[in-house]
């Protein structure tokens, strides 16, 4: 006698996974991906027409974009009580197919609730130190292979290097318009769902946490590292620099930050100064990096709420057209 083949999704399963994609981070909250659901399997795709010729040249952070928007697929699988198998593709993302029933993990239920919560906190922490433990559980959720995860030494060159790169994205005219065009349109009629919202950026973003507009302060080097020296930072790095690393470095980022937010924990995520010509090799060379930074994340313990940020309607995601009026 043979079993019988594991059951399709239901629409409320879909629109289950499809919520968790959405809360996803992405570069300027692009929300660079699509699904497309065939009975048990669900293919994960790439927008590639959301470009970000001047943040985002080689479209490397809108691949960690879709590997972050595949941690929360798969969490969302396991927590429908269902096993899931992650194929990764060159032309789709990555392919999830939905197997027989199996029960989720603590962890998937703890990792899955904290998907609404986690937001970009680019804010001043806290005081307060994070317990070892709780940092080395970050790091152990991140670390997979191909992928380390290190809190950098040196904060005295890190912020050399990061004062050096916020002057130099301050005066590009360029960068600085097509970040205009992402924090423009998130208020009011002109909201569509996507972008980063202005507030999110306020005044008061310390030097090295947010992204760097055109008036940006430039910080002083040693001021610079004396507020490094108050934050948590973890670098992740990748063995190769292929798609399939950009992937995984997006996925094990998306696995550190919610294990942090489950963790009562916030942080913001940093790659625009990982764009400029030369950086990362700079970075590798002066701090000791093992392997390529893909992105920085910056946690501790909130000291003023963030706001969520907006996302897209959930019927956008199926490029088949809105799936049976999901909104
Ligand atoms: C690959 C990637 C790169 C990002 N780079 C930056 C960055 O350099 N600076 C920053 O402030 N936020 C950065 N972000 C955070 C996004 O702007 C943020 O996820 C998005 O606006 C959605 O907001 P949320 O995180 O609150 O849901 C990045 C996110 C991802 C996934």
């Amino acid at each position: 006698m043979t079993a019988a083949a594991p059951a399709g999704l239901t629409h409320e399963q879909i629109g289950a996974l499809a919520r968790a994609v959405s809360r996803a981070p992405s570069v300027h909250n692009s929300q660079p991906w699509q699904l497309l659901v065939r009975g048990t399997e669900v293919d994960l795709l790439e927008r590639r027409d959301v470009e970000l010729s001047r943040h985002d040249p080689r479209g490397r952070d809108r691949l960690l974009s879709c590997g972050a928007a595949l941690t929360n697929l798969e969490l969302a699988v396991r927590v429908l009580g269902r096993d899931c198998h992650v194929e990764l593709h060159d032309d789709v993302v990555a392919t999830v197919t939905i197997g027989r029933p199996r029960a989720a993990s603590a962890r998937d239920f703890a990792l899955y609730r904290a998907i609404g919560r986690r937001r970009s906190h680019r804010h001043r922490f806290y005081h307060g130190r994070v317990p070892a433990a709780v940092h080395a559980a970050l790091i152990a959720a991140g670390e997979t292979t191909g992928v380390r995860v290190v809190a950098p030494g040196r904060l005295d060159r890190l912020a050399q290097l990061l004062g050096f790169a916020t002057r130099v994205l301050r005066e590009d005219r360029g960068y600085q318009r097509e970040l205009d065009l992402w924090t423009a349109h998130t208020h009011g009629r002109e909201a569509i769902g996507d972008g980063v919202p202005e507030d999110a950026l306020s005044a008061e973003i310390p030097p090295a946490a947010g992204l760097v507009r055109r008036g940006t302060p430039v910080p002083d080097d040693v001021v610079l590292a004396e507020r490094l020296a108050e934050e948590n930072l973890l670098f992740l790095c990748t063995d190769g620099d292929t798609r399939a690393d950009h992937l995984a470095a997006g996925a094990a980022l998306q696995r550190v930050w919610l294990t942090a937010t489950a963790k009562a924990l916030v942080g913001s995520v940093l790659t625009q100064p990982l764009h400029l010509t030369g950086f990362r090799a700079r970075l590798v060379s002066e701090l000791a990096l093992p392997g390529i930074p893909q992105a920085i994340f910056r946690f501790g313990y909130p000291a003023v709420p963030a706001a969520p940020s907006p996302r897209l309607p959930l019927g956008e995601l199926f490029p088949d057209g809105p799936s049976g009026g999901l909104r």
